[in-house]
């Protein structure tokens, strides 16, 4: 029964892997038409499963699975649907169809457990088309943040346009937390998207901490001139000084001990081969497990910047975009996970998150937990992420248990 689950599974994220923006390649991004079409297909799978679905304000699905009585207190499972540009088919997704065919099982047997189950298929976790993370699961932490409605995507549309014409509610954002009261608890299923799980040969791991990130955007301001006539020494290169940025980055952070830092996008204005850069803008990310090291890097990496700006003899901004802390999984509900991963595999790896997730989000308003699951290579944010269907299969086996288990301590 599980392996054929299993099955489902991976073919469901295969079918939603097909749902993108960009012909050729997966990216599905915040409040998209494939966001639309992908909401549309996990709803029905949602409803198959015998879950009432809903959308919210800003576009997160959301399917309820009733407890045994009106008004039980709710599980939260999911992840988030949106994905990276040219991404791999698990990253999010694996989480949210994995959560949906836990249900089904308790469908498909007429279970009802004496606590109700909400499935939550998050709007935008990876932050690719504003460039801010975790838009919906801070909607429903509360801690969304309203300036960010004005933000503008690449083609100047505003994140709350973006929003209403998806069928959202810009007005309502901060009334739509959860009740903090009403909740039990948040679990995530996610691929691990690192190579610690297959170094030790397991299936699943539970996840003790998710990493802090900063997210920047960066702008040297030059000249634009004649690429042909601008004798070399009168330049103000806007490239050249991000490329100067960019370089003593990188060696800043291989040089600082379990610092990664991450220039995603740069865009160079006027942009023509014969014009010198005027603009050069970018996007960095920085991470680190401990915050207080990765505050002091974040500022050691704007003194690099001023430093490049300053011998290109230019103008640089550093706008800090999104400051996210590092966030310990619950250890109640670990300690749940980690007793049903004991049934079905010969030892249980606890391990922590250089990606940030919702689960960091949700942790806010509920204990929040995670269950990391063997991704090929450590592969992610590629089309080459992979899974097995014996792994995702103990993933659902141990799900089930953890269920079950909370079930029979709740009665
Ligand atoms: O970027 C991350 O850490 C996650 O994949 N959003
Ligand atoms: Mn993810
Ligand atoms: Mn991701």
């Amino acid at each position: 029964m599980s392996a054929n689950l299993a099955r489902l599974i991976v073919r469901r994220c295969d079918d939603l892997a097909r749902i993108t923006d960009e012909p050729g390649r997966l990216t599905r991004t915040f409040a998209s038409p494939a966001m639309r079409r992908a909401n549309k297909l996990v709803g029905t799978w949602m409803r198959e499963a015998g879950m009432k679905t809903r959308t919210d304000v800003i576009g997160n699905l959301i399917g309820h699975y009733a407890g045994q009585r009106p008004g039980a207190k709710i599980l939260l499972l999911g992840s988030h649907l949106d994905t990276v540009r040219q991404a791999g088919k698990f990253d999010g997704p694996l989480g949210v169809v994995l959560a949906i065919a836990c249900v089904e099982q308790l469908h498909r047997g007429k279970i009802r457990l004496p606590f109700a189950i909400e499935v939550i298929g998050f709007a935008d976790e990876e932050g690719v088309r504003y460039q801010t993370a975790c838009l919906g699961s801070r909607v429903l932490a509360g801690s969304f943040v309203e300036k960010d409605l004005d933000r503008k995507d690449a083609d100047g549309i505003s994140m709350q346009a973006a929003m209403r014409r998806f069928g959202g509610n810009p007005a309502r954002v901060k009334q739509s937390r959860l009740n903090p009261g009403r909740l039990l608890g948040y679990v995530e299923v996610h691929i691990e998207q690192g190579p610690v799980l297959e170094q030790k040969d397991l299936a699943v791991g539970v996840v003790t901490a998710t990493a802090g990130q900063s997210r920047f955007i960066i702008s040297f301001t030059g000249r634009a001139g004649h690429a042909g006539t601008v004798p070399m020494d009168l330049r103000q290169d806007a490239l050249c000084a991000a490329a100067q940025f960019i370089v003593a980055m990188e060696n800043f952070a291989r040089k600082t001990n379990g610092l990664v830092a991450t220039v995603g996008q740069i865009r160079v204005e006027p942009g023509a081969s014969n014009v010198i850069p005027g603009t050069a803008t970018l996007t960095l990310d920085v991470r680190h497990r401990k915050d207080s090291v990765r505050l002091a890097s974040c500022a050691a990496l704007q003194k690099l910047a001023w430093r490049a700006a300053e011998v290109h003899k230019m103008k640089v901004v550093w706008q800090a975009v999104q400051q996210t802390a590092s966030v310990p999984c619950s250890p109640q509900l670990s300690g749940r996970l980690k007793r049903a991963v004991k049934k079905h595999q010969r030892e249980v790896a606890a391990l922590p998150s250089g990606a940030g997730h919702d689960a960091a989000v949700i942790a806010q308003i509920t204990p929040a937990a995670m269950l990391f699951v063997r991704c090929k290579g450590g592969v992610s944010h590629h089309p080459d992420e992979s899974v097995s269907g014996p792994d995702v299969r103990v993933a659902f086996e141990v799900m089930n248990d953890f269920l079950r288990r909370l079930a029979e301590d709740y009665a």
